[in-house]
């Protein structure tokens, strides 16, 4: 019999920095004597307002001792109607996180590079490792522009497979610069762009390119305008493959958390 399992554990995960979560409102309640009530907690980036009504309703009336669709059929079609991108190409996920993992694990085998553009959200660096990638950082400029020539500069030096862009970028809300991704998607990698806050930008989502661009995949998220954070729903577009079946559904059919909350995306 073993004595303990750290042994076990895959040692590049057991030398990790554990990943700093989000503190929950009744941990902080109890942490600092105040009522929930009383708290306004901005470090997660959750929307104030709560759901639509007709979100709620259709939460409330949710089969859920059903397993849902692995598919996610009735959202994808219904995101394909919102959106104009044929559902072949729309990935549902248990938040953009799942997502961004999904993507990871698909596409990078240990020792592959990511690059990774910090100052940016956290999960990226994380995940990559999680992933057995090597995340190579490609610092933003002052301003927390991109640095467009290090990027390429790093692509090339290290033969990267994966390029994530955040934009609007957390935390400071910046957008890409005209020509930057159609500059960054000449790159022999695949471009992971995540556009959770894409809503508040007043800016375009890119995602209406990924059909006829090859090595773009954009991240949308339901937990931020949609105020569905609890649900954890995410949304991808990816090229698809050659029998039109998006290029990660087999791994999505065997991870399931969250598919509940397909249901509350459609009344959405
Ligand atoms: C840039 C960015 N992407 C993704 C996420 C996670 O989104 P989800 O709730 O869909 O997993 C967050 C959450 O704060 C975020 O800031």
């Amino acid at each position: 019999m073993i004595e303990t399992v750290e042994a076990l554990v895959r040692p590049d995960i057991a030398g990790m920095e554990p990943y700093t979560p989000i503190v929950p409102y009744e941990v902080l309640s109890a942490q600092l004597g105040i009522p929930p009530e009383r708290i306004v907690k901005l470090d997660a980036n959750e929307n104030p307002y709560g759901p639509a009504p007709r979100v709620r309703a259709a939460i409330d009336s949710a089969n859920l001792h059903i397993y849902p669709d692995p598919e996610s059929r009735r959202l994808r079609d219904a995101l394909a109607a919102f959106t104009g991108v044929p559902a072949a190409h729309i990935m549902a996920g248990a938040g953009a996180d799942e997502l961004i993992d999904l993507t990871l694990r698909a596409l990078i085998a240990p020792g592959d590079v990511v690059i990774n553009c910090p100052p940016t959200f956290g999960m990226y660096s994380f995940d990559g490792a999680l992933n057995g990638a090597r995340v190579v950082a490609v610092q933003r400029r002052a301003d927390f522009a991109l640095d467009l020539d290090g990027i390429e500069a790093a692509a090339r030096a290290h033969s990267a497979k994966l390029l994530v862009l955040c934009a609007p970028n957390n935390p400071d809300g910046s957008l890409l610069p005209a020509g930057a991704l159609d500059r960054l998607l000449r790159l022999p990698l695949v471009v992971m762009l995540d556009e959770a806050y894409v809503e508040f930008s007043g800016a375009a989502s890119h995602i209406a390119r990924v059909p006829e661009t090859p090595n773009l995949v954009v991240l949308r998220t339901f937990s931020k305008w949609a105020a569905l954070a609890g649900l954890r729903v995410g949304v991808r577009r990816v090229p698809p493959l050659a029998d039109g079946a998006p290029v990660e559904d087999q791994a999505a059919v065997q991870c399931q958390r969250g598919r509940d909350s397909r249901r509350a995306g459609v009344a959405g």
